[in-house]
């Protein structure tokens, strides 16, 4: 078991990383004193799998748990979905000193911290992450969300878990898809970040795609490690720093968006969005072309997609131009200096990432 701190004042947290530590639980949310009435939000699947070993926990340690079952897709980060639990919640808290428990997914995760940041002007909550993605991205840092139907993320806050305990043994059931789509995540870390890991992860992708539980223990240790130290240094995004998380998303977005969110999964439109990123890098002379190639082949080897399909040049660059608007009048990507070296830079010629994007068709 590995514990990583995220060192934020008064709102500083760990997180706990190992594999088949889900009925230890209970004691460590009992150390925080948080309330004697856990709420569990979580979805059908999950719950059947893992919620009675943290429910067995929980009550072992002299905590009551009650599980809500939402639905387990994007859909549910809906205002109706909050409100429904909300109200459950308030329904159910009388009279008890509640915390809520995020045992999922992103979609959970953001979810459950969207509705504990305003349940009673806010309660503590704990992030049980079962996904790749939400174990070395989501679960940490705080940004919690809700969608509206004009765009995704739009409704949220800034608020922290008090703990992320990540059981690895859980990614054991998670579709191959799921997995990709996390490793997509781990990629964008190596290559901003940690140039060990990307070459940890060109020797080791393939035992990662088989789930073996060392490499992957390794592999979310790392990023894990990433992720608390830039939300440490750069809580809210207000100094740029966390904005080198966001390498391959501008692209990415867009491609989500032009598939209408079902050709592409996130990590694939990551993925793809990277590509984009890192030949904008090249062609400003920023990054070497034996380096754009590794990355593209690491892509490629972690069962990414590299070219695009089913989706048009025109729509990206429709739906990429609508949300540049939407943030600002300047164009702003994060671009590579070398694998492990992130910058992010304003004003790129329209030109190059016309070029750029022309290359994933
Ligand atoms: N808050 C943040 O900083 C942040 C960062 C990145 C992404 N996100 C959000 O995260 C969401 C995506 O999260 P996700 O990729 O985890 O997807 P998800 O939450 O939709 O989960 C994917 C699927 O995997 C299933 N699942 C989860 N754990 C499982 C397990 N252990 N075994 C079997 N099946 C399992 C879920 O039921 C679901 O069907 C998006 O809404 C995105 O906006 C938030
Ligand atoms: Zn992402």
């Amino acid at each position: 078991m590995r514990k990583i701190k995220v060192n934020l004042g008064e709102r500083s947290y760990d997180i706990i990383i190992g594999s088949g530590i889900l009925s230890k639980v209970g004691s460590y949310i009992a150390s925080l004193n948080m309330g004697s009435h856990a709420y569990v939000i979580t979805n059908k699947l999950i719950s059947k799998k893992y919620a009675h070993l943290v429910c067995k926990s929980l009550e072992k340690n002299g905590i009551s748990c009650k599980i809500n079952n939402i639905k387990g897709n994007e859909g549910s980060k809906s205002l109706s979905v909050a409100g429904k639990v909300l109200n459950d919640l308030t329904r159910y808290g009388v009279g008890k000193k509640i915390f809520i428990v995020a045992l999922g997914g992103g979609v959970v995760g953001d979810l459950a911290g969207f509705v504990a940041s305003f349940y009673k002007r806010g309660v503590a909550y704990v992030q049980i992450p079962t996904t790749l993605l939400a174990q070395v991205d989501s679960s940490i840092g705080g940004k919690t969300a809700i969608d509206l139907p004009q765009a995704k993320n739009i409704i949220g806050s800034f608020y922290q878990p008090k703990l992320v305990f990540a059981d690895t043994a859980v990614l054991k059931t998670l579709p191959k898809r799921q997995l990709q789509n996390g490793l997509a995540e781990v990629i964008k870390y190596a290559a901003i970040k940690d140039k060990a890991l990307f070459l940890y992860l060109l020797k080791n992708y393939a035992k990662a795609l088989s789930y073996n539980s060392a490499v992957l223990n390794f592999i979310i240790y790392r990023c894990a490690k990433i992720k608390a130290q830039i939300v440490s240094k750069d809580e809210k995004e207000t100094k740029g720093l966390r904005t080198i998380l966001n390498f391959g998303h501008t692209i990415g977005h867009a491609i989500e968006a032009a598939g209408k969110y079902k050709k592409y999964s996130h990590g694939q439109a990551v993925a793809l969005g990277m590509i984009v990123a890192a030949d904008i890098s090249r062609r400003l002379a920023l990054l070497k072309d034996g380096q754009y190639s590794e990355l593209c082949s690491l892509i490629k080897k972690t069962g990414l997609p590299a070219k695009a399909k089913g989706v048009s040049f025109n729509n990206i660059m429709r739906l990429y131009l609508h949300d540049k608007k939407f943030i600002g009048s300047k164009n702003r990507f994060v671009l590579l200096k070398s694998i492990g070296n992130a910058l992010v830079l304003s004003d790129i010629p329209p030109g190059i990432i016309n070029s750029s994007i022309k290359q994933i068709f």
